[in-house]
Protein backbone atom coordinates (compact mmCIF):
# COMPACT_ATOMS: atom_id res chain seq x y z
CA UNK A 1 0.00 0.00 0.00
CA UNK A 2 1.11 3.56 -0.80
CA UNK A 3 2.40 5.56 2.01
CA UNK A 4 -0.34 7.95 2.86
CA UNK A 5 0.78 11.45 4.61
CA UNK A 6 -1.99 12.16 7.14
CA UNK A 7 -1.96 15.98 8.64
CA UNK A 8 -1.11 16.56 12.19
CA UNK A 9 -1.51 20.44 12.27
CA UNK A 10 0.68 22.82 13.53
CA UNK A 11 -0.66 24.42 16.44
CA UNK A 12 1.25 27.67 16.56
CA UNK A 13 1.27 28.72 13.11
CA UNK A 14 3.52 31.77 11.65
CA UNK A 15 1.07 34.44 12.00
CA UNK A 16 -0.71 36.36 8.85
CA UNK A 17 0.86 39.25 9.34
CA UNK A 18 4.32 38.01 9.82
CA UNK A 19 3.81 35.18 6.80
CA UNK A 20 2.52 38.37 4.70
CA UNK A 21 6.42 40.08 5.76
CA UNK A 22 8.17 37.03 4.77
CA UNK A 23 6.18 36.48 1.70
CA UNK A 24 6.70 40.64 0.41
CA UNK A 25 10.55 39.52 -0.35
CA UNK A 26 11.24 35.96 0.56
CA UNK A 27 14.81 35.37 -0.84
CA UNK A 28 15.91 31.91 -1.59
CA UNK A 29 15.44 29.62 1.04
CA UNK A 30 15.58 31.83 3.76
CA UNK A 31 11.95 30.98 5.40
CA UNK A 32 9.81 27.71 5.68
CA UNK A 33 6.60 26.72 6.36
CA UNK A 34 4.55 25.52 8.81
CA UNK A 35 4.75 22.41 8.43
CA UNK A 36 6.94 19.24 7.14
CA UNK A 37 6.66 15.50 5.54
CA UNK A 38 8.42 12.77 6.69
CA UNK A 39 8.41 9.15 6.37
CA UNK A 40 10.52 5.99 7.91
CA UNK A 41 12.20 3.54 5.77
CA UNK A 42 13.80 0.44 7.52
CA UNK A 43 15.47 -2.36 5.83
CA UNK A 44 12.93 -4.90 7.84
CA UNK A 45 9.48 -3.11 7.40
CA UNK A 46 9.77 -0.92 3.85
CA UNK A 47 8.20 2.27 4.25
CA UNK A 48 6.09 3.33 6.92
CA UNK A 49 5.13 6.53 9.41
CA UNK A 50 4.21 8.78 6.62
CA UNK A 51 2.64 12.24 7.99
CA UNK A 52 2.94 15.84 7.75
CA UNK A 53 3.92 17.29 11.12
CA UNK A 54 4.57 20.99 12.09
CA UNK A 55 7.83 22.27 11.28
CA UNK A 56 10.47 22.50 13.48
CA UNK A 57 14.43 21.03 14.24
CA UNK A 58 14.88 17.08 13.40
CA UNK A 59 16.12 14.69 16.29
CA UNK A 60 19.48 13.22 15.02
CA UNK A 61 21.49 10.84 16.47
CA UNK A 62 25.45 11.59 16.25
CA UNK A 63 26.58 8.46 15.01
CA UNK A 64 23.96 8.97 12.13
CA UNK A 65 25.08 7.69 8.83
CA UNK A 66 24.39 11.21 7.16
CA UNK A 67 26.73 12.96 9.11
CA UNK A 68 29.62 10.36 8.52
CA UNK A 69 29.20 9.07 5.04
CA UNK A 70 26.64 11.97 3.15
CA UNK A 71 24.47 9.13 2.30
CA UNK A 72 21.95 12.05 1.23
CA UNK A 73 20.05 12.59 -1.84
CA UNK A 74 17.67 15.76 -2.60
CA UNK A 75 15.37 17.18 -5.23
CA UNK A 76 14.32 20.62 -6.05
CA UNK A 77 10.68 21.49 -7.59
CA UNK A 78 8.57 24.42 -7.34
CA UNK A 79 4.01 24.53 -6.54
CA UNK A 80 2.92 27.88 -8.50
CA UNK A 81 -0.24 29.68 -8.15
CA UNK A 82 -2.42 30.15 -10.84
CA UNK A 83 -4.73 33.38 -11.30
CA UNK A 84 -7.83 31.66 -10.09
CA UNK A 85 -6.24 30.31 -6.98
CA UNK A 86 -4.91 26.93 -8.03
CA UNK A 87 -1.82 25.82 -7.20
CA UNK A 88 0.42 23.66 -9.77
CA UNK A 89 3.52 21.54 -10.08
CA UNK A 90 5.74 20.95 -13.08
CA UNK A 91 6.31 17.40 -14.16
CA UNK A 92 6.66 16.37 -10.76
CA UNK A 93 6.63 12.80 -12.13
CA UNK A 94 10.59 13.55 -13.59
CA UNK A 95 11.35 14.71 -9.96
CA UNK A 96 10.36 11.47 -8.59
CA UNK A 97 11.72 9.55 -10.97
CA UNK A 98 14.90 11.54 -10.55
CA UNK A 99 15.31 10.91 -6.90
CA UNK A 100 14.70 7.35 -7.32
CA UNK A 101 17.93 7.20 -9.39
CA UNK A 102 19.59 9.41 -7.30
CA UNK A 103 18.40 6.75 -4.24
CA UNK A 104 20.07 3.59 -6.43
CA UNK A 105 23.20 5.43 -6.72
CA UNK A 106 23.63 6.23 -3.17
CA UNK A 107 22.47 3.10 -2.35
CA UNK A 108 19.51 4.64 -0.67
CA UNK A 109 15.81 3.14 -1.16
CA UNK A 110 13.55 4.26 -3.84
CA UNK A 111 10.76 5.79 -2.85
CA UNK A 112 7.59 4.69 -4.70
CA UNK A 113 6.54 7.60 -7.23
CA UNK A 114 2.79 7.66 -5.69
CA UNK A 115 4.46 7.97 -1.94
CA UNK A 116 6.73 11.23 -3.08
CA UNK A 117 3.80 12.89 -5.32
CA UNK A 118 0.92 11.75 -2.38
CA UNK A 119 3.76 14.14 0.07
CA UNK A 120 4.05 16.96 -2.21
CA UNK A 121 0.41 16.96 -2.15
CA UNK A 122 -0.08 16.43 1.10
CA UNK A 123 2.60 19.13 2.12
CA UNK A 124 1.40 21.70 -0.55
CA UNK A 125 -2.64 21.22 0.92
CA UNK A 126 -1.41 22.26 4.36
CA UNK A 127 0.71 24.88 3.60
CA UNK A 128 -1.68 26.43 0.67
CA UNK A 129 -1.10 30.25 2.25
CA UNK A 130 2.47 30.37 1.51
CA UNK A 131 2.14 28.99 -2.04
CA UNK A 132 2.83 33.53 -3.24
CA UNK A 133 0.68 35.22 -5.87
CA UNK A 134 3.31 37.63 -6.51
CA UNK A 135 4.91 37.83 -9.91
CA UNK A 136 7.30 35.36 -10.49
CA UNK A 137 7.35 33.81 -6.65
CA UNK A 138 6.59 29.87 -6.35
CA UNK A 139 6.69 27.23 -2.81
CA UNK A 140 9.82 25.70 -3.48
CA UNK A 141 9.49 22.17 -2.47
CA UNK A 142 12.50 20.29 -1.02
CA UNK A 143 12.34 16.51 -0.59
CA UNK A 144 15.78 14.68 0.69
CA UNK A 145 16.29 11.73 1.94
CA UNK A 146 19.06 10.78 4.58
CA UNK A 147 20.54 7.66 6.22
CA UNK A 148 19.49 8.01 9.62
CA UNK A 149 20.40 4.73 11.41
CA UNK A 150 23.22 5.59 14.05
CA UNK A 151 26.56 3.07 12.44
CA UNK A 152 30.18 3.96 12.03
CA UNK A 153 30.30 0.94 9.91
CA UNK A 154 30.51 1.60 6.02
CA UNK A 155 27.50 0.11 4.68
CA UNK A 156 24.19 1.29 3.28
CA UNK A 157 22.01 2.14 6.21
CA UNK A 158 18.99 0.05 7.56
CA UNK A 159 17.63 3.33 8.79
CA UNK A 160 16.41 6.01 6.31
CA UNK A 161 14.24 9.04 6.68
CA UNK A 162 12.92 10.94 3.64
CA UNK A 163 11.22 14.55 4.12
CA UNK A 164 10.18 17.21 2.72
CA UNK A 165 10.25 20.52 3.48
CA UNK A 166 8.91 23.94 1.59
CA UNK A 167 10.04 27.74 0.90
CA UNK A 168 8.71 30.47 -0.35
CA UNK A 169 11.16 32.00 -2.71
CA UNK A 170 11.47 34.57 -5.25
CA UNK A 171 14.44 34.92 -7.61
CA UNK A 172 17.73 32.69 -7.01
CA UNK A 173 20.21 35.25 -7.60
CA UNK A 174 19.55 37.91 -5.57
CA UNK A 175 19.40 40.73 -8.52
CA UNK A 176 16.49 38.55 -9.70
CA UNK A 177 16.46 38.09 -13.65
CA UNK A 178 20.08 40.16 -14.61
CA UNK A 179 22.86 38.30 -16.81
CA UNK A 180 25.08 36.26 -14.41
CA UNK A 181 28.22 35.92 -14.10
CA UNK A 182 30.66 32.62 -14.50
CA UNK A 183 34.03 31.51 -13.10
CA UNK A 184 35.38 28.88 -15.03
CA UNK A 185 37.06 26.54 -12.80
CA UNK A 186 40.65 25.47 -13.62
CA UNK A 187 41.24 23.57 -10.46
CA UNK A 188 38.47 21.55 -9.72
CA UNK A 189 36.24 19.19 -11.48
CA UNK A 190 32.84 18.20 -10.49
CA UNK A 191 31.91 14.75 -11.66
CA UNK A 192 34.08 11.75 -13.08
CA UNK A 193 32.53 8.76 -15.35
CA UNK A 194 31.17 6.21 -12.73
CA UNK A 195 30.98 9.42 -10.02
CA UNK A 196 28.10 10.36 -8.54
CA UNK A 197 27.20 13.74 -11.17
CA UNK A 198 24.35 12.20 -12.72
CA UNK A 199 22.84 12.12 -8.83
CA UNK A 200 21.02 14.99 -6.83
CA UNK A 201 23.59 13.82 -3.57
CA UNK A 202 24.60 16.76 -0.99
CA UNK A 203 28.01 15.42 -1.69
CA UNK A 204 28.04 16.75 -5.32
CA UNK A 205 27.07 20.43 -4.12
CA UNK A 206 29.34 20.21 -0.67
CA UNK A 207 32.58 20.11 -3.70
CA UNK A 208 31.46 22.48 -5.18
CA UNK A 209 31.86 25.26 -2.54
CA UNK A 210 35.48 25.57 -2.98
CA UNK A 211 35.31 26.26 -6.37
CA UNK A 212 32.43 28.52 -5.36
CA UNK A 213 35.01 30.69 -3.05
CA UNK A 214 37.23 31.17 -6.05
CA UNK A 215 33.81 32.38 -8.06
CA UNK A 216 32.88 35.11 -5.44
CA UNK A 217 36.36 36.18 -5.35
CA UNK A 218 36.40 36.63 -9.05
CA UNK A 219 33.17 38.94 -8.83
CA UNK A 220 31.41 35.47 -10.03
CA UNK A 221 27.62 34.30 -8.97
CA UNK A 222 28.36 30.61 -10.09
CA UNK A 223 30.70 27.98 -11.02
CA UNK A 224 31.52 26.54 -14.49
CA UNK A 225 32.89 22.83 -14.43
CA UNK A 226 34.70 20.91 -16.96
CA UNK A 227 35.14 17.50 -17.82
CA UNK A 228 37.26 15.40 -15.64
CA UNK A 229 39.38 13.35 -18.65
CA UNK A 230 40.09 16.03 -20.55
CA UNK A 231 39.65 19.46 -18.87
CA UNK A 232 37.98 20.16 -21.78
CA UNK A 233 34.75 20.05 -22.34
CA UNK A 234 31.81 22.15 -20.88
CA UNK A 235 29.83 19.99 -18.37
CA UNK A 236 27.77 22.04 -16.44
CA UNK A 237 27.27 25.08 -13.43
CA UNK A 238 27.12 24.14 -9.62
CA UNK A 239 23.30 24.37 -9.61
CA UNK A 240 22.02 24.46 -13.27
CA UNK A 241 21.90 23.31 -16.73
CA UNK A 242 24.23 25.57 -19.51
CA UNK A 243 22.81 25.80 -22.88
CA UNK A 244 24.49 28.05 -25.90
CA UNK A 245 22.30 29.51 -28.52
CA UNK A 246 24.51 30.34 -31.98
CA UNK A 247 24.41 32.73 -34.82
CA UNK A 248 23.27 30.20 -37.24
CA UNK A 249 20.07 29.39 -35.34
CA UNK A 250 20.73 26.21 -33.08
CA UNK A 251 20.72 25.16 -29.59
CA UNK A 252 23.23 23.52 -28.07
CA UNK A 253 23.70 22.22 -24.78
CA UNK A 254 26.62 19.58 -23.38
CA UNK A 255 25.03 15.92 -23.24
CA UNK A 256 24.27 13.66 -20.44
CA UNK A 257 26.43 11.76 -18.90
CA UNK A 258 28.29 12.69 -15.94
CA UNK A 259 26.44 16.04 -15.37
CA UNK A 260 22.42 16.12 -13.88
CA UNK A 261 19.86 15.71 -15.89
CA UNK A 262 17.80 18.84 -15.61
CA UNK A 263 14.10 19.02 -15.71
CA UNK A 264 14.59 22.35 -17.34
CA UNK A 265 16.79 21.16 -19.55
CA UNK A 266 14.80 18.37 -20.88
CA UNK A 267 11.82 21.36 -21.30
CA UNK A 268 13.92 23.43 -23.03
CA UNK A 269 15.03 21.17 -25.84
CA UNK A 270 11.46 20.65 -26.70
CA UNK A 271 10.44 24.49 -26.10
CA UNK A 272 13.10 25.84 -28.50
CA UNK A 273 12.06 23.45 -31.43
CA UNK A 274 8.92 25.60 -31.43
CA UNK A 275 10.85 28.58 -31.89
CA UNK A 276 12.22 26.85 -34.94
CA UNK A 277 15.55 26.51 -33.57
CA UNK A 278 17.41 23.44 -34.45
CA UNK A 279 18.72 21.80 -30.72
CA UNK A 280 21.63 19.75 -30.29
CA UNK A 281 23.11 17.84 -27.13
CA UNK A 282 26.58 17.12 -27.66
CA UNK A 283 30.08 17.60 -26.02
CA UNK A 284 30.72 21.59 -26.03
CA UNK A 285 34.67 22.43 -25.59
CA UNK A 286 35.50 25.36 -23.52
CA UNK A 287 36.96 26.90 -26.79
CA UNK A 288 33.86 27.20 -28.78
CA UNK A 289 32.43 28.82 -26.10
CA UNK A 290 35.41 31.59 -25.27
CA UNK A 291 35.98 32.28 -29.02
CA UNK A 292 32.19 31.59 -30.26
CA UNK A 293 31.05 34.53 -27.63
CA UNK A 294 34.16 37.06 -29.22
CA UNK A 295 33.93 35.91 -32.69
CA UNK A 296 29.78 36.04 -32.55
CA UNK A 297 28.77 32.28 -33.47
CA UNK A 298 27.51 32.05 -30.43
CA UNK A 299 24.99 34.85 -29.83
CA UNK A 300 23.43 33.91 -25.95
CA UNK A 301 24.39 31.62 -23.35
CA UNK A 302 21.80 30.93 -20.60
CA UNK A 303 22.06 29.02 -17.39
CA UNK A 304 18.80 27.07 -16.85
CA UNK A 305 17.17 24.76 -13.67
CA UNK A 306 14.68 24.97 -11.16
CA UNK A 307 15.87 27.68 -8.71
CA UNK A 308 17.52 29.91 -11.49
CA UNK A 309 14.46 29.08 -14.04
CA UNK A 310 16.43 30.45 -17.20
CA UNK A 311 18.76 32.96 -16.38
CA UNK A 312 21.04 34.56 -18.95
CA UNK A 313 25.04 34.44 -18.86
CA UNK A 314 26.94 38.09 -19.09
CA UNK A 315 30.61 37.04 -19.08
CA UNK A 316 32.87 34.05 -18.31
CA UNK A 317 35.60 34.74 -16.43
CA UNK A 318 38.63 32.42 -16.02
CA UNK A 319 42.68 32.71 -15.30
CA UNK A 320 44.09 34.93 -17.83
CA UNK A 321 40.88 36.22 -19.55
CA UNK A 322 37.00 36.60 -19.30
CA UNK A 323 34.61 37.25 -22.42
CA UNK A 324 31.46 38.96 -22.17
CA UNK A 325 28.16 38.22 -24.43
CA UNK A 326 27.33 41.91 -25.44
CA UNK A 327 23.08 41.12 -25.63
CA UNK A 328 22.42 38.83 -22.82
CA UNK A 329 19.44 39.02 -21.26
CA UNK A 330 17.44 41.54 -24.37
CA UNK A 331 14.11 41.32 -24.28
CA UNK A 332 14.21 39.98 -27.75
CA UNK A 333 16.88 37.33 -27.37
CA UNK A 334 16.30 33.30 -27.68
CA UNK A 335 17.06 32.96 -23.94
CA UNK A 336 14.36 35.41 -22.87
CA UNK A 337 11.95 34.38 -25.32
CA UNK A 338 12.21 30.76 -23.93
CA UNK A 339 12.45 32.19 -20.24
CA UNK A 340 8.60 33.68 -21.11
CA UNK A 341 7.47 30.52 -22.93
CA UNK A 342 7.87 28.49 -19.78
CA UNK A 343 7.20 30.35 -16.89
CA UNK A 344 3.81 31.20 -18.62
CA UNK A 345 3.26 27.58 -18.42
CA UNK A 346 4.32 27.20 -15.30
CA UNK A 347 2.16 29.77 -14.04
CA UNK A 348 -1.02 28.76 -16.48
CA UNK A 349 -0.78 31.63 -18.88
CA UNK A 350 -0.13 29.37 -22.04
CA UNK A 351 -1.40 26.45 -23.18
CA UNK A 352 0.11 23.16 -21.72
CA UNK A 353 0.15 21.09 -24.72
CA UNK A 354 2.75 18.37 -23.03
CA UNK A 355 0.70 18.18 -20.19
CA UNK A 356 3.78 18.93 -17.89
CA UNK A 357 1.39 20.76 -14.63
CA UNK A 358 -0.08 18.91 -12.20
CA UNK A 359 -2.74 20.20 -10.05
CA UNK A 360 -1.73 20.20 -6.24
CA UNK A 361 -4.66 22.28 -4.97
N1 LIG B 1 22.46 20.88 -12.55
C1 LIG B 1 22.62 20.94 -11.22
C2 LIG B 1 23.96 20.63 -10.66
C3 LIG B 1 21.54 21.27 -10.39
O1 LIG B 1 21.68 21.35 -9.07
C4 LIG B 1 20.27 21.53 -10.96
C5 LIG B 1 19.15 21.87 -10.09
O2 LIG B 1 18.38 22.69 -10.28
C6 LIG B 1 20.17 21.48 -12.37
C7 LIG B 1 21.27 21.15 -13.12
C8 LIG B 1 18.87 21.76 -13.06
O3 LIG B 1 17.92 20.74 -12.81
P1 LIG B 1 16.38 21.04 -12.84
O4 LIG B 1 16.11 21.76 -14.12
O5 LIG B 1 15.74 19.70 -12.80
O6 LIG B 1 16.06 21.87 -11.66
C1 LIG C 1 17.37 23.74 -7.79
O1 LIG C 1 17.36 24.65 -8.59
O2 LIG C 1 16.35 23.13 -7.46
C2 LIG C 1 18.60 23.28 -7.19
O3 LIG C 1 18.59 22.28 -6.57
C3 LIG C 1 19.82 24.05 -7.37
C4 LIG C 1 20.28 24.65 -6.10
C5 LIG C 1 21.49 25.45 -6.45
C6 LIG C 1 19.25 25.49 -5.43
Amino acid sequence: MTVQFPLQPNPAPVSPERRAEIMADPGFGRYFTDHMARAVWTSDDGWRDGEVVPFGPIPMHPAAAVLHYAQEIFEGMKAYRHADGSIWSFRPEANGERFARSARRLALPELPLPAFTASVEALVRADRQWVPDEGEQSLYLRPFMFASEPFLGVRPAKEVTYMLIASPVGSYFSAGVKPVSIWLSSAYTRAARGGTGEAKCGGNYAASLAPMIEATEHGCEQVCFLDATHGRYVEELGGMNVYFVTADGRIVTPELGTILEGITRASILILAKELGLEVEERPVEIREWQEGVASGAITEVFACGTGAVVTPVGKLVWDGGEVTSPHAGADDSVTMRLRRHLVDIQYGRAADPYGWMTRLA
